[in-house]
């Protein structure tokens, strides 16, 4: 593309130089330039780029992108933007070709349940026959083929997401369901990206060293709404479904959108479950709808999947999947990897892995599994090095809520592990070490251990986890794989 058709779409952009240059890539990180790429100067990513124009220019970077004046090599064509960090939103769109325009797109951000509802959408969304596209943690899939998320973040930077759209719209994709995080909405990823539902799960009170305050948090999710009710008209109504049930309901059902739809556990919701009963796999229940209703037997277990099926269905509702097709596509939603995962293999005890790693998403997983479990709760767990997470409240939450619990490695990066696991423990009220919990820093040997005192009728959570394919050390990345772990226990068990 000509850097000065590129500079033409991208709102108060400034070209100085030769315009009809081809760019061939966006580049944030001077270390990753490639020949041909428009070098993005981005305060905040990886330093502040400005100080790297010069070395991406050196890289092969055929103009750069800037926000403010930077000393360059003379005659490199440069973009003047208002903001580098906008700036870079609305570059990769246009410079993939603004594919959310070519697409319905919805957003689900929210603390606990975003990658859930994400996928629950896409798989109602493709089991109603529209083709569909979605990210997230685990994730990237475009019509059904999927890709791992590899990149640690839930919301890639702007030049994925809308490298992933326009993948999406060249395999005839009607549909993308985006996980939002409110750190990529503070940053702007995807600014660029035209929504058309915004949707939420609940906003609880994790991430507050990075959002000061609660409300600050609640600010950032907001957004969302704002993304949609200003994006592009795509002839659907601008919807925001939102959790009725949630502290965060009144704040954000004020934000002004074209359609608000609520979900909920009562009566006063737009959609909510009639004659809701919870089963041995998961539940089962009426779906009211604004547009109808329909059947929903759901497989996942635990209440909060029935919080995010409505949610689920609220976005394929607004995006036109009718709702008589809501519940069979529910029905046959079997999970995403590493959330509630079930792993049998014929063990006379429940085993499941779950992506958990914060205090409220460990309490509730545990207190999900309860109900299904005849004997005692045990919990593997630990807490990983980003210090966002409530430690002593993770120790606490098993302390109330399981049976018996191991606090082991999560993460830890290069702090200590078995500082981190005192953190965790200085949380636990009322239980005796040794006897109620155990510390196991080595994951494999804690799970080992959980797997080894489990009876029959027991339940053991392996938390945090989930679908990582990687335990982040000291000294690096090293390889992991829960689910492998998990059954190389029970095999030795069973042997
Ligand atoms: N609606 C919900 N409310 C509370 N906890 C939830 C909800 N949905 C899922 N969880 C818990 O959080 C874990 C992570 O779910 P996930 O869908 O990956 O959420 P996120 O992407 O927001 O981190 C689940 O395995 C479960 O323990
Ligand atoms: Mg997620």
């Amino acid at each position: 593309m000509r850097l000065d058709d590129l500079a033409r779409g991208v709102p108060g952009a400034v070209l100085e130089g030769d315009g009809s240059v081809e760019v061939t890539g966006i580049a944030y990180d001077s270390r990753h330039v490639k020949r041909g790429d428009l070098f993005v100067a981005v305060a905040g990513i990886h330093a502040d780029g400005h100080a790297y124009a010069g070395d991406a220019a050196g890289a092969g970077a055929v103009a750069v992108a800037i926000e403010r004046p930077v000393a360059l090599p003379t005659g490199l064509p440069v973009v003047k933007v208002p903001s580098t960090r906008t700036g870079l939103a609305e570059i990769a769109a246009e410079f993939y070709g603004r594919p959310s325009r070519l697409l319905y797109v919805a957003g689900i951000t929210g603390t606990d349940g975003k990658t859930t509802v994400t996928h629950m959408a896409e798989h109602v969304l493709m089991a109603g026959g529209v083709l569909a596209g979605a990210m997230s943690t685990v994730a990237f899939s475009v019509s059904g083929a999927e890709t791992d998320n590899t990149s640690g973040q839930t919301t890639t930077e702007a030049p994925q997401v809308q490298d992933w759209l326009r993948r999406m719209v060249d395999a005839g994709v009607k549909c993308a369901v985006i996980e939002t995080t409110s750190h990529a909405l503070v940053q702007d990823r995807v600014l660029a990206c035209d929504f058309d539902v915004a949707a939420f799960t609940n906003v609880g009170h994790d991430h507050m060293d990075y959002h000061a305050t609660w409300e600050a948090y609640l600010e950032a999710k907001a957004r969302l709404i704002d993304l949609a009710a200003s994006g592009a008209g795509k002839g659907i109504e601008k919807t925001a479904v939102l959790n009725r049930d949630d502290p965060s309901f009144e704040r954000l059902s004020r934000r002004p959108i074209q359609r608000r739809w609520t979900y909920g556990l009562t009566t006063a919701s737009d959609l909510h479950p009639l004659d809701l009963t919870m089963t041995a796999t998961g539940s089962r229940f009426r779906l009211k709808t604004p547009l109808g209703e329909t059947e929903v037997a759901l497989a996942v277990p635990a209440r909060f999947n029935v919080y995010n099926a409505l949610c689920a269905a609220g976005v394929c509702l607004a995006m036109g999947v009718p709702a008589e097709e809501i519940g069979p596509g529910l029905a046959g939603f079997d999970g995403v990897r590493g959330r509630l995962e079930r792993v049998d293999l014929g063990q006379d005890f429940s085993v499941f892995i779950d992506f958990a790693h914060s205090a409220g998403a460990l309490a509730s997983a545990l207190a999900e599994l309860r109900p299904y479990t005849r004997g005692r709760l045990i919990a593997v767990f630990g807490s990983t090095a980003r210090s966002d997470h409530d430690r002593p409240g993770m120790g606490k939450a098993a302390g109330d809520l399981a049976d018996f619990f191991i606090i082991t490695t999560d993460d830890p990066l290069r702090e200590d592990p078995a500082e981190i696991a005192r953190d965790v423990q200085s949380g636990v009220v009322g239980k005796a070490p040794g006897k109620d919990y155990e510390i196991v820093l080595d994951r494999q040997a804690a799970i080992r251990r959980a797997i080894d005192v489990a009876r029959p009728g027991d339940t053991v959570l392996l938390a945090g986890k989930g679908h990582e394919r990687t335990m982040q050390m000291a000294e690096g990345s090293q390889p992991w794989d829960e689910r492998v772990e998990a059954e190389a226990a029970i095999r030795e068990k069973l042997r």
